[in-house]
């Protein structure tokens, strides 16, 4: 019985890191969208598709296009968040380098 206890414990204490990573990795996640939300769906829509009246004004760049992310780097998506191409604002003052990284993982998963 000890044994088993003494078992469980290790198991415990050795997923507890991954446990912490999984939380970590939600809280990014959460943090990615919100902050899309808030900055970027007004043009490039809440799935992405730029589907909206601004986005359709501004010609804005449909961000769930798979050929599209195949050919965009993560350093294309930060220096667009830096410069702001054409009508698109810049964000380098606004965003943080890890918020503008939390972007990044959340325009990737907005892939279709
Ligand atoms: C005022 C409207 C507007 C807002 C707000 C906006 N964008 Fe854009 N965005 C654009 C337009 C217009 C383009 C297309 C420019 C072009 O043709 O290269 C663009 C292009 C992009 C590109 C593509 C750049 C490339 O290299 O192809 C990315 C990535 C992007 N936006 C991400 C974002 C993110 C993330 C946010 C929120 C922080 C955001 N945008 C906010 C209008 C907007």
């Amino acid at each position: 019985m000890q044994k088993y206890v003494k078992c469980l414990l290790a198991a415990v204490t050795l997923a507890f890191p991954y446990i912490g990573h999984a939380q970590q990795l939600d809280s990014s996640m959460a943090e990615g969208a919100a902050l899309y939300g808030k900055h970027c769906a007004k043009c490039h829509g809440k799935e992405g598709r730029a589907n909206t009246l601004r986005g359709w004004f501004a010609s804005a760049q449909d961000l769930t296009d798979s050929v599209w992310q195949a050919e965009t780097s993560d350093a294309d998506i930060i220096d667009a968040l830096e410069k702001g191409p054409r009508s698109m604002p810049s964000y380098a003052k606004k965003l943080s380098a890890s918020e503008q990284q939390a972007l990044v993982d959340a325009v990737r998963r907005l892939q279709r």
